[in-house]
């Protein structure tokens, strides 16, 4: 029987070399057919949790299950049903784009004639048909990344798990990747693992988040669900240069949870920010305080982050040399050692 759940960790460990613990007992599960975003700063322990998820490195302890499998105990099952693109490309530079295709699909055991039908389909499905007899170093950054999409789901995989898939592209790449994505998931039901450091695309492309820093999980649930929350809006107001202070007055306002001030802005978080807007703008005028500006926002994934780790997200871009060594590794395992 199929359940809802494809994707369940179980008190997921990874320490590495004896010292390192990446990845602290992390459990969560996704849902068939869903676009799951792990997100989380540099270093967090993301490409190490889709390592483990997708049979390329041992847990050191605890559990994964995909589509069933328990993936400890048949890592083979589990690749037959998951396509993973790393954070890094892995597109052969010096084959045209149809023979990276082609060869992955000679990987996976397919026949020729197989192979060849396959990455036709996947040229035109990922728009690249009209570059496939061009050598995949002459790509441009989002043409490769779709050239290893197409890789990836070579073998009809029910499960996407995607690393840092947009790291260095630019927007317009950025947003184009993503949309095959959606339609991937919307025509064909391929349930997508994404892990992101981008906050932006995790709250709109996501269906749910878990975050993970320091190896730790420290929030679940869609992007909306998150923000509820904080529990309220955030509100800027500026006021005119050198006006007097006004964070006491704006704190005794009715519905306020925090003040912050920098400068001549405030930053007030509150229950409900539209009707505080004129209640906060009189009681900064009588004050003696002239309003420059005001804005209402509610809270961004940047403020959740803020709110369960009591960091700043550093929004860091690159890999280490550590985890640049892993990804080489974890290919040679993936296509250097299959039987
Ligand atoms: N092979 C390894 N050996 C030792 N430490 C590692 C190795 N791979 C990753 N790490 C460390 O584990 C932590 C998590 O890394 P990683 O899973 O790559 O994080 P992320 O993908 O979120 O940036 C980091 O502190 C990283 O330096
Ligand atoms: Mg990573």
């Amino acid at each position: 029987m199929q359940t809802s759940q494809i994707i369940q960790a179980e008190n997921l460990v990874k320490v590495y070399n004896g010292t390192v613990r990446a990845v602290d007992g992390v459990s969560f599960h996704v849902n068939r057919g869903e676009i799951f975003g792990f997100l989380g700063p540099n270093g967090a322990g993301k490409t190490t949790t889709v390592s483990m998820l997708s049979a390329s490195l041992r847990p050191t302890s605890g559990k994964a299950v995909i589509d069933g499998l328990e993936v400890s105990k048949d890592p083979d099952g589990v690749k037959r049903r998951i396509g993973v693109i790393f954070q890094e490309s892995t597109a052969d530079g010096d084959l045209t784009g149809r023979e990276n295709i082609e060869v992955a699909a000679g990987c996976y055991g397919m026949l020729r004639s197989e192979g060849r039908k396959r990455s036709e389909a996947l040229l035109e499905q990922m728009q690249i048909s009209e570059a496939s007899e061009r050598l995949a170093k002459t790509y441009s950054g989002g043409m490769r990344r779709r050239l290893e999409l197409a890789v990836g789901l070579v073998h009809d995989p029910k499960i996407l798990f995607l690393d840092e898939p947009t790291l260095g592209l630019d927007p317009q790449g950025r947003n184009g990747f993503w949309g095959f994505v959606q339609k991937l998931r919307k025509d064909e039901g391929v349930t997508v693992f994404v892990t992101t450091h981008y906050l932006d695309e995790a709250d709109t492309m996501c269906d749910r988040l878990a975050i993970i820093d320091h190896g730790k999980i420290v929030a679940t649930g869609s992007p909306s669900e998150l923000k509820d929350r904080l529990g309220g809006d955030i509100v800027t107001i500026k006021t005119a240069p050198g006006a007097p202070d006004v964070t006491r007055v704006l704190q005794s306002l009715i519905g306020v949870h925090t003040v912050q001030k920098q400068d001549d802005t405030y930053r007030i978080k509150c229950a409900n920010g539209e009707p505080f807007v004129p209640v906060a703008v009189e009681a900064c005028t009588k004050a003696g305080a002239a309003v420059m500006g005001v804005t209402v926002k509610r809270p961004s994934l940047d403020e959740v982050f803020l709110e369960f780790t009591g960091r700043e997200f550093r929004e860091e871009e690159g890999m280490d040399a550590t985890a640049r060594a892993v990804m080489v590794q974890r290919v040679q395992d993936r296509f250097g050692g299959r039987r």
